[in-house]
């Protein structure tokens, strides 16, 4: 996109550099820069406040698990309160990050487990592959547990948090919880 004052900035630039005897004119020179200077400072200015910081590109999601659930084998964990969605790459309907670009994502998920549920293990997979798994022990009233990965993802790639595969029920506490992701 042409900006006007790059315009300018280069109409500037071309009449103080066009000249033949540019190296004697330093008096023009130099306000011609300070010029140039001023050009470029308003220009920032301008794009700080009329362009969008967030390229169309980027990739962001941060959701919080409202109710406690009662969790079965390989249950998927809906956090289903948005607070960050940019790029609408997570759907809290069915808790899927689903991939819209090739790329490196990071993904985190913080969980607590409540003080009346005895131990609560959890899994984070890309389609169907462990990428991630994290456990909060029993015990010593809520416990939390955490889990971090960094993997490449095609474009439609799935990643979500689940229940660990062949453990009967486990409650995950609502309102502590949370699943995090971008594309670094
Ligand atoms: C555990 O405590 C929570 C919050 O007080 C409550 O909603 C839930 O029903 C309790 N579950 C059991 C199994 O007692
Ligand atoms: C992961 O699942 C998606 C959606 O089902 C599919 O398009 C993609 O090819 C799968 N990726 C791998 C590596 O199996």
């Amino acid at each position: 996109m042409r900006n006007p004052y790059i315009n300018i900035l280069f109409s500037t630039v071309l009449l103080v550099y066009g000249e033949k005897d540019c190296c004697r004119n330093i008096g023009k020179s130099k306000a011609a820069l300070l010029g140039a200077i001023n050009t470029l400072q308003r220009t920032n200015r301008l794009l700080g406040e009329t362009g969008s910081p967030i390229s169309s590109i980027e990739v962001a999601f941060h959701a919080r698990l409202k109710p406690y659930i009662t969790l079965g084998s390989r249950q998927t964990v809906i956090f289903d309160q948005l607070i960050t969605n940019i790029g609408q790459a997570y759907n809290k309907h069915t808790g899927h990050f689903t991939a819209p670009y090739d790329g490196i994502y990071f993904f985190a998920c913080t969980f607590l487990r409540p003080y009346n549920a005895t131990v609560l293990h959890l899994q984070m997979v890309k389609n169907i592959s462990e990428i991630s798994r994290g456990h909060a022990a029993s015990g010593g009233g809520s416990q939390t547990g955490a889990m971090n990965a960094i993997v490449y993802l095609h474009k439609e790639d799935i990643v979500k948090v689940r229940h660990f595969p062949g453990f009967g029920p486990e409650i995950i506490h609502g309102d502590w919880s949370f699943f995090t992701g971008y594309r670094i």
